[in-house]
């Protein structure tokens, strides 16, 4: 299988890049702003640039599309911005991939619906609170119409290794490994399924290796919300010094409407990978400290 990934510098992009090289897939994946060791450049929004990877010249038979502006706060007050980034960025791609004749795999959220009734199945009424899940829906619609055969993989609060560590779970970890007081003021009232970026690349490889299409719900078997999540990852730091408030999403006043109660049902997934197993906040907090094993001792 020859796979580009759009956006491999990013959380979900990295760990797909590193999975499907170790499986033995011919894959490029590229980067943006952040260049890492192995990835190459690739605009999005500017299908022409000169630095551009070729992609048509390499013949993916999949492009994996990962690039986005995922800041949906930012986005609910740069709407134009948001647009490009994440609509115009995959109708660029959609082009690629048709002159390539390649199938997509786009990654979308549980945003594309209200959270007054999650966790959902795939086939829920979609209704986007935010312009973030708006182009997100539109983006995830588009493409599976362009390219009937394509992937979406909806995930929502993704954890897991990136170079950055800017993921929530990520930033806690590494404040209290540096020592440093955490201030935590958590919505106590927005639920969603976890996922680690490494379950959600195993999940896509073997999606893609069976050649499955259509809408996928990736998540793990938790259902936490934000309060619960820092929880589990604090209780591994016993001697943190922190300050967590739990506070509603009303007096938070983020710019951007959340779905309350988001997340995800898996049982299509599950029920087509019956031994696929997610892993858990516990299961990745122990193999953080595993590796960090000169913090423990
Ligand atoms: N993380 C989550 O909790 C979550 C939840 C639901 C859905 N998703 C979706 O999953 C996908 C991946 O998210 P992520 O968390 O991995 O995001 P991320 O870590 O922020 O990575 C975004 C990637 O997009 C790249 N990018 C930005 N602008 C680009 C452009 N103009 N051309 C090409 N690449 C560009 C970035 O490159 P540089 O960093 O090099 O600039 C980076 O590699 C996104 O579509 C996101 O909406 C994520």
């Amino acid at each position: 299988m020859k796979v580009f990934i759009s956006g491999a510098s990013g959380l979900v992009g990295s760990n797909c890049l590193k999975l499907f090289l170790e499986k033995g897939w011919h894959t490029v994946g590229s980067y943006f702003s952040f260049e890492t060791d192995n990835t190459v450049f690739y605009d999005t929004l500017l299908p022409d640039h000169p630095m551009n990877f070729d992609i048509e010249e390499f013949g993916p038979d999949v492009i994996v599309h990962c690039g986005a502006l995922t800041h949906v706060d930012y986005c609910e007050t740069h709407e134009q911005e948001s647009y490009e980034k994440t609509v115009q960025s995959t109708i660029n791609l959609i082009a690629v991939a048709k002159a390539c004749k390649a199938k997509m795999v786009y990654l979308s959220t549980d945003y594309v619906f209200d959270g007054k009734d999650g966790p959902y199945k795939e086939d829920a009424p979609m209704n986007p609170l935010s312009v973030y899940a708006r182009h997100k829906l539109e983006a995830e619609q588009m493409i599976l119409k362009e390219i009937p055969d394509s992937l979406v993989l909806r995930v929502t609060n993704v954890y897991g290794n990136e170079l950055r560590g800017k993921n929530f779970i990520a930033r806690i970890i590494d404040q209290c490994f540096n020592n440093q007081k955490l201030m935590l003021k958590l919505p106590f009232d927005q639920y969603a399924s976890p996922a680690c970026a490494w379950d959600i690349a195993r999940a896509m490889h073997v999606l893609l290796n069976d050649n499955k299409t259509g809408i996928y719900h990736i998540g793990g078997s938790e259902y936490l919300n934000r309060v619960e999540l820092a929880k589990i990852v604090l209780s591994y730091f016993p001697d943190a010094d922190y300050e967590l408030i739990p506070i509603s999403t009303a007096e938070l006043k983020q710019p951007a409407a959340r779905p309350l109660l988001g997340g995800f049902i898996c049982n299509k997934f599950l029920g087509e990978y019956p031994d696929f197993v997610f892993g858990t906040i516990d299961d990745y907090m122990k193999a953080v400290l595993a590796e960090r094993k000169d913090w423990i001792n």
